[in-house]
């Protein structure tokens, strides 16, 4: 959907390129995440694929077409792509309504439709349309300031979101919360999605494929599991972090790992150590903590399916990471 070939960014005055010879893909409907420290290329990334940033080098693709051609109007290519700036960019002079309405004016749709849309959007973000519509975005808190940002950039229905650390201004239990809500969205919309974080955990939560750069080169990318069980380098698994084992049992499912068994131990029963199918075996390790056994039972909705050993556990994490 999106491809980037041999890309490369070296701003005027500079000798560095900012973006240096990255090539990759983008697959519709997924959740591509950029991470990497200050300065290694994530914003320009974004902003050479909705040509606010021009390449110096190679060529970027979206549907098969050359962003670059001269066809393309860039004003009409960004009227596709919807782009949540970082630092949230909402206009201080102008209302939440007008803010979200931005777009959507600018293509000229009548005010009815208009008028429904924005606030069909708020409420899709968890906003109160009619308390918010009229405030101007200093009478909001960050989180909400976020959520107008992300209605905004989803106002003409656009098939490409760029999203640069969109959640990056609250603090974590709101992140928490905004990232959850943006997923259960996402989940109806199956947008194309570029989204700019620091933070890996972040980037793991929200990813279908991650994208590692460091210092305008991309280090590594694949999916959260694929970098999780083979870091490439030593960077990569400095940003992963000395819990990657907890990260990668954050990501299997119990019922990957269950072994299925119509005799549930008396000991389960009692203490009631239960896990549902769904959850991730992080949470068979919490259980077995609070309670504290070696054994919980699964749960696939009223049905027990079977149970998880902390054996099982080890011996899947020792499968899964491999000596890294
Ligand atoms: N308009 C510009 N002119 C000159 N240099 C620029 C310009 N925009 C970015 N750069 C440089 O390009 C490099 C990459 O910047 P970019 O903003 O893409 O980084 P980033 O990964 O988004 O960082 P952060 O996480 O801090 O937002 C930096 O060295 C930056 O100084
Ligand atoms: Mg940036």
């Amino acid at each position: 959907m999106i491809v980037l070939d041999k890309v490369d960014k070296v701003f005027p005055g500079s000798t560095i390129p900012a973006v240096n010879q990255i090539s990759f893909q983008i697959d519709e409907g997924n959740i591509c995440v950029f991470v990497g420290p200050s300065g290694c290329g994530k914003t320009t990334i974004l902003r050479m694929i909705n040509r606010l940033v021009e390449p110096t080098g190679g060529e970027i693709y979206i549907k098969g077409k050359k962003v670059s051609d001269k066809e393309v109007n860039p004003d009409e290519l960004r009227r596709e792509i919807g782009y949540v700036i970082q630092q949230i960019g909402l206009m201080p002079h102008r209302t939440v309504e007008q803010n979200v309405a931005l777009v959507p004016r600018l293509l000229k749709w009548p005010e009815e439709k208009i008028s429904l849309r924005v606030k069909e959007l708020l409420e899709t973000v968890g906003l109160d349309a009619e308390e918010v519509s009229r405030k101007y975005p200093y009478q909001l808190s960050g989180g909400m300031m976020q959520r107008v940002g992300v209605a905004r950039a989803l106002a003409a229905d656009p098939p490409i979101m760029l999203m640069d650390e969109p959640f990056g201004a609250v603090d974590p239990i709101v992140r928490g919360r905004l990232q959850d809500e943006f997923l259960r969205l996402q989940k109806a919309l199956k947008k194309t999605i570029c989204f700019v974080t620091h933070d890996i955990n972040e980037a793991i939560k929200m990813g279908d494929h991650i994208v590692i750069m460091n210092k305008g080169e991309l280090v590594q990318h694949g999916t959260p599991m694929e970098i999780l069980c083979n870091p490439a380098n030593y960077f990569v698994k400095d940003l992963i972090g000395t819990d990657r084992e907890i990260k990668l049992l954050e990501l299997t499912k119990s019922e990957e790992l269950v072994t299925r068994t119509k005799n549930i131990p008396e000991q389960i029963i009692e203490k009631d150590s239960f896990i549902l199918a769904i959850d991730p075996v992080q949470r068979a390790l919490e259980i077995m903590m609070k309670k504290n056994s070696d054994l919980v039972g699964v749960r696939d909705g009223a049905e027990m399916i079977g149970t998880i050993s902390w054996e099982d556990i080890k011996k899947h994490i020792n499968m899964i990471s491999g000596d890294n």
